[in-house]
């Protein structure tokens, strides 16, 4: 690694580095640079400076530029992360899941990391999955197991703030933005942002907020992703999460949606299965990568 400074970036060069870091966006960041002889920047590195996921830790995320891979910048800044980190929080976590096959996770196992978990990302065919949904709620309710208080909702003013607390306290690895995401969405409703009101429901039981899903639109304007599914632990493993997932789905699928990306954990028997008898196709594995501070030296 020839004549490369990593120095903490101060607010000055913050809209510089932003861009590299976007998936700290929402979180207060501490962030690195690194340049080289001529202050060309080469990469950043950020933490996100609050705990979050499960064991918590700081987020964190890096960046190098394509042409300087492979250089070792990433090792100097990602060393310059576990500095900064050591005394302030146990642990960092990679914000975003890395994609098995990618480079980024052999970056992280060489920076010492390790996975933690393990999920699944599909193409569903919005029709197929929505019949599917369909025909285990008309059974659910033939059998009476949906309350009669139970309705699914949009998200709006009275319940954001709960659906927020709910994905925060309930969904590992959500995004810490999660609440501004939410609130920009009601705000303006017609830009294209994060979450996508027309095609996200609440499900609520005799008015209160029990399970959500989210989903954003992405960039082709007709096809989605789902962001996010909860319900709280007192409904989960049951009608809940039919519900709430059919009413979502039917949103897309009386609409211009042809087909959904979702993620699911390896060990999620029910959407495994939904994938499967949907035909859904198996785009890529992920892993989120954690890496315990205490005792430890810097990589
Ligand atoms: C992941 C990323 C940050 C690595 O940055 P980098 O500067 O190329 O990494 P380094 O040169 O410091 O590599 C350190 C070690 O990681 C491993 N590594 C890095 N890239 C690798 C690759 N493409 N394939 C296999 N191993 C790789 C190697 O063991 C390497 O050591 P070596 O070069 O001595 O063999 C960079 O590819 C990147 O910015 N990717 C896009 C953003 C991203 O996915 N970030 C994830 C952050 S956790």
């Amino acid at each position: 690694m020839n004549d490369v400074s990593i120095e903490r970036a101060g607010d000055a060069q913050m809209p510089e580095i932003l861009p590299l870091l976007a998936p700290l966006a929402g979180t207060q960041i501490v962030a690195f640079v690194a340049r080289d002889g001529n202050g060309a920047m080469l990469g950043a590195g950020g933490i996100g400076w609050q705990s979050w996921g499960d064991p918590p830790g700081f987020p964190a995320w890096i960046h190098v530029m394509p042409d300087h891979r492979r250089a070792g910048v990433g090792r100097a800044l990602a060393r310059a992360l576990i500095e900064r980190t050591q005394g302030e929080a146990p642990a960092l976590w990679a914000i975003r899941p890395l994609v098995e096959g990618e480079p980024a996770p052999a970056f992280a196992k060489a920076m010492g990391m390790e996975p933690r978990y393990r999920q699944l990302r599909f193409r569903g065919d919005a029709q197929r999955l929505y019949a599917h949904l369909v025909s285990i709620l008309d059974r659910l309710r033939r059998h009476d197991r949906i309350p009669d208080g139970a309705t699914c909702v949009r998200l709006d003013g009275n319940n954001a703030a709960a659906v927020a607390a709910l994905v925060r306290r309930e969904v590992r690895g959500a995004s810490p933005a999660i609440g501004g995401w939410i609130a920009q969405a009601l705000k303006d409703p017609t830009r294209r942002s994060a979450i996508d009101l027309d095609r996200s429901r609440v499900l609520e039981i005799n008015g209160v907020v029990a399970g959500a899903v989210l989903t954003r639109r992405l960039a082709d304007g007709d096809n989605s992703e789902i962001i996010c599914t909860v319900v709280s632990p007192e409904v989960r493993g049951g009608w809940a999460n039919v519900l709430v997932l059919t009413e979502t789905t039917r949103t897309g699928a009386e609409s211009t949606c042809d087909w959904y990306l979702f993620d699911c954990a390896h060990d999620n028997r029910d959407t495994l299965g939904l994938a499967r008898r949907t035909g859904a196709e198996h785009l890529s594995t992920e892993e989120n990568y954690y890496y315990a501070i205490a005792g430890r030296g810097a990589a």
